[in-house]
């Protein structure tokens, strides 16, 4: 599957967010090494800090179906905003216990892809490896 198609599938799942409060809608879509693609979208809750990202959402739903970090092949997370927007901090975080550090993310609007990693978006980050 190509970026542009994962992305397509991002947006798909975008028009299923749930955001009374924001109107700030979020697609995102896990692409397995399967070829599976598993979508997520922002759901926002009258107790703001209990809404969850549409990245979160995504991987969180990727492994309640039994992925795991090494069947991630991409992740793709789209708005229809005007600037392509970075995952927020505490999506950094899972990303990086939830993904491979060199897994391509791939973020977008309707004009532009931007390709990274979470290598490259957190690269000095807590983990697994400190607690032990
Ligand atoms: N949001 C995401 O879904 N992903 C991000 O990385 C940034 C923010 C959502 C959370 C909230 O529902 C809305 O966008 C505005 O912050």
């Amino acid at each position: 599957m190509t970026k542009e198609e994962l992305i397509q599938h991002a947006f798909q799942a975008l028009r299923h967010a749930y955001v009374p409060y924001s109107h700030y809608s979020v697609g995102a879509a896990v692409l397995t090494k399967d070829g599976t693609v598993i979508p997520g979208c922002n759901i926002e809750n009258a107790s703001y800090p209990a809404g969850v990202c549409a990245e979160r959402c995504a991987l969180h739903n990727a492994y309640a179906q039994g992925y795991q970090k090494d069947d991630i092949a991409a992740l793709a997370v789209v708005t229809e905003g005007n600037t392509v927007a970075g995952p927020c901090g505490i999506c950094r975080q899972v990303i990086s216990e939830l993904m491979h550090g060199d897994t391509p993310i791939y973020l977008a609007n309707r004009r532009e892809i931007r390709e990274t990693t979470i290598d490259e978006l957190v690269p000095m980050r807590f983990g697994p490896e400190d607690l032990a």
